[in-house]
């Protein structure tokens, strides 16, 4: 039994962080930022007491609204982040009691950028088991609560965002394909968060080192990005035959605009097959796949041909290659 997307809501926080903005809180331009990472805006959560929760509790509210779906009907709840409100419990949790989802079960899961595809898989292969019925898949992610704003070489690159997506069994054949994921821990050392875990917890003088921000070796990230990310789309499509007039979407990581051409090409497809918002919303980590579904709902038909394709830390990557499940065009 194949697991459907038959739903999709999100959450953008109102704030918005613009290029100039950022060249006066550190040293760099809106040409260096567009010629190097393609982001021209991001949303930023803002606010006490403000946390990943609220985004996805936005995008789950949304998204039951949308699907004409009562909260006690969901069976599971997954949330991919890498910005939990609290080292426990889960953020999943937190959203399911926020939006009032009472009858589930719901846990996180941490795979960095690749967290949404990961989550995906979880959750298809629950509906695929039979036992459960309405599944909801969370990206969420507040990314700016571990950016350093004196750190030019990271702070253009993250936003703020939360995309949800709701899995049933497939009425026809359309629906979830297949999934390659992978991942790697010796990419860890480019891409990590120093202090707050158990290795290194939290002290006075983790916080005067900076060890609770994102550290970030740019140039090893992105030239591992540019081969996984076109790699296992690559071999997605010859596994499946899908020529690349046949594709109708690409739905890549927003993480660098220069990744995501390199995987197109790579791919052979054309740059409109794409579906790309780097430029509004920058990386907003495991929201980002969700957020371009959302945002391009309105131009998806059944069965359109879809390959979604991560990269982030861990490192991990993947590709899942699904039959789109509903007009998109009827959703108000
Ligand atoms: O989603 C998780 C996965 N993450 C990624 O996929 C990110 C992958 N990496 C990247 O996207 C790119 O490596 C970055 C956007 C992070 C950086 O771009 P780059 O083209 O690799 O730049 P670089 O780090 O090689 O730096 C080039 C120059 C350096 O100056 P020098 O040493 O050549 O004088 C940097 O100091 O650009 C400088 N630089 C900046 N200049 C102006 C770095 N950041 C900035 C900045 N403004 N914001």
């Amino acid at each position: 039994m194949n697991a459907a997307i038959t739903g999709v809501g999100a959450y953008v926080p109102e704030d918005i962080l613009t290029n100039d903005e950022l060249s006066k809180m550190v040293d760099t331009s809106d040409e260096w930022i567009m010629t190097r990472i393609g982001i021209k805006t991001r949303h930023i959560l803002k606010g006490e007491g403000q946390g990943t929760s609220v985004m996805g509790e936005g995008a789950v509210r949304e998204l039951l609204e949308k699907t004409n779906t009562s909260a006690d009907e969901v069976d599971a709840l997954i949330c991919a982040t890498v910005t939990p409100d609290h080292q426990f419990p889960a953020t999943a949790n937190i959203i399911s009691d926020k939006a009032g989802i009472r009858n589930a079960f719901s846990f996180d899961i941490n795979a960095g950028c690749s967290g949404f595809l990961y989550s995906l898989e979880a959750g298809s292969k629950l509906i695929s088991s039979g036992q459960y019925k309405k599944v909801v898949v969370v990206g969420a992610d507040k990314m700016s609560s571990i950016t350093d704003y004196t750190d030019r070489a990271t702070c253009p690159i993250f936003g703020d965002a939360a995309g949800a997506v709701m899995l049933e069994p497939s009425e026809d054949e359309n629906g979830i394909q297949d999934s390659m994921l992978q991942s790697d821990g010796v990419g860890r050392k480019h891409l990590h968060q120093k202090a707050g875990g158990s290795v290194k917890p939290a002290s006075h003088e983790t916080v005067d080192k900076r060890e609770h921000f994102i550290y970030q070796e740019g140039q090893q990230v992105f030239k591992w990005a540019v081969s996984k990310m076109a790699d296992v789309s690559v071999e997605m499509m010859k596994k499946h035959n899908i020529e690349a007039e046949d594709l109708d979407w690409l739905v890549p990581h927003q993480a660098n605009m220069r990744i995501i051409e390199a995987t197109a090409k790579r791919m052979g497809i054309k740059k409109e097959q794409v579906m790309i918002n780097i430029q509004k919303y920058g990386n907003t980590t495991a929201a980002t796949l969700p957020l371009c579904l959302y945002e391009w709902e309105k131009d998806l038909k059944p069965g359109n041909n879809i390959i979604l394709a991560t990269f982030g830390a861990g490192f991990t990557w993947g590709s899942m290659y699904l039959r789109w499940s509903y007009d998109g065009s009827k959703i108000k």
